[in-house]
């Protein structure tokens, strides 16, 4: 941990000594270390990536694509995974900074027990896998309705007991805005989307100290809409810049960017994250 300065970075030593030496000797106590970034007149940053181990599930496209991007650019060595080969191989060569791939089915459970049989200690993980096909309650068939239970909540509940994170770590899921806002059209979504940050505030406690929250994002323009009409795709999309508070669609970059605040923010842990340019209230 430590915090930035326009002069020189403080270590988290630094910080710590002048933590003990108020608890020492001031009649109040401790200045904690937000405190001394401050008192320092330095803005506080968080946990620094630099060198950490970050591995996004669903890493080639969309969100997760962006997160490994943004973790890379900050420092970390990011391992991407998901099932096509190419769409690794072309994603690994987008984020760069020495990124690895893994063409991983994370429906098949050998295959994530291989995976993370082979793998040391994360430091933080992003499931951002997408689930298949929606539908209504009688469009969608039932084998793609287990099929989607299966590659969105199920691959967070199994990375959650194999992976290995490092204590001060974290695991973030990715959710969804119908989790709140039910819509008859994506009816079993919604429902993944509300058992999945039910599952993340029960890790929260069951990973402990390891970090777990989770993102839910609103109307995000990523290739999940690949197969739409693109003049269907575009009023859906209009018509969000229009009614929506924050008065634009949403990217993926906005989602990362608020994944690596749960990625770093060392006292956030069993939360739910909303990242929908006010969906949820208009
Ligand atoms: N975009 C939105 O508007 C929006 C809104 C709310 C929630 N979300 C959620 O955000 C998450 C990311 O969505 P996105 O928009 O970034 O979608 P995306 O661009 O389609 O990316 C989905 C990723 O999941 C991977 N994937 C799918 N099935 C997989 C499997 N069985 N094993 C391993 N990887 C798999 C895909 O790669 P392969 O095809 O190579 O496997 C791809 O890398 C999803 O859970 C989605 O439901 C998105």
């Amino acid at each position: 941990m430590r915090c930035a300065t326009r002069r020189w970075r403080v270590s988290s030593r630094f910080a710590l000594a002048i933590q003990w030496v108020t608890a020492r000797f001031m009649p109040g106590g401790s200045v904690g270390f937000t405190r001394v970034c401050y008192l320092l007149e330095e803005p506080y940053m968080g946990r620094s990536l630099a060198g950490s181990r970050v591995l996004v599930l669903g890493g080639s496209s969309g969100i997760g694509l962006a997160t490994a991007k943004a973790a890379a650019a900050g420092g970390a060595k990011v391992t991407l995974a998901s099932r096509s080969t190419d769409k690794v191989n072309a994603a690994v060569a987008q984020v760069g900074h020495g990124a690895a791939g893994a063409a991983l089915d994370t429906t098949s459970d050998a295959a994530l027990e291989a995976f993370f049989s082979t793998q040391p200690e994360w430091d933080h993980i992003v499931v951002s896998v997408a689930a298949g096909r929606s539908g209504g309650l009688h469009d969608l068939s039932l084998q793609d309705a287990y099929g989607n239970m299966n590659a969105k909540f199920w691959t967070a509940y199994k990375t959650a007991r194999l992976a290995r994170i490092t204590p001060d770590g974290s695991l973030t899921l990715v959710s969804g805005y119908l989790s709140q806002r039910p819509n008859k059209d994506a009816l079993l979504q919604g429902c993944i989307n509300a058992a999945l940050e039910s599952l993340g505030r029960g890790l929260a406690l069951a990973l402990s100290p390891v970090r777990v929250n989770t993102i839910s994002p609103g109307l995000i323009d990523t290739p999940i809409r690949a197969a739409m009409p693109a003049d269907r795709k575009k009023a859906m999309l209009e018509h969000a810049a229009a009614t929506l508070p924050a008065r634009r669609v949403g990217q993926a970059e906005d989602v990362a960017d608020a994944i690596l605040m749960l990625m770093t923010n060392p006292f956030t842990t069993g939360s739910t994250l909303f990242v929908d340019g006010g969906g949820m209230i208009s």
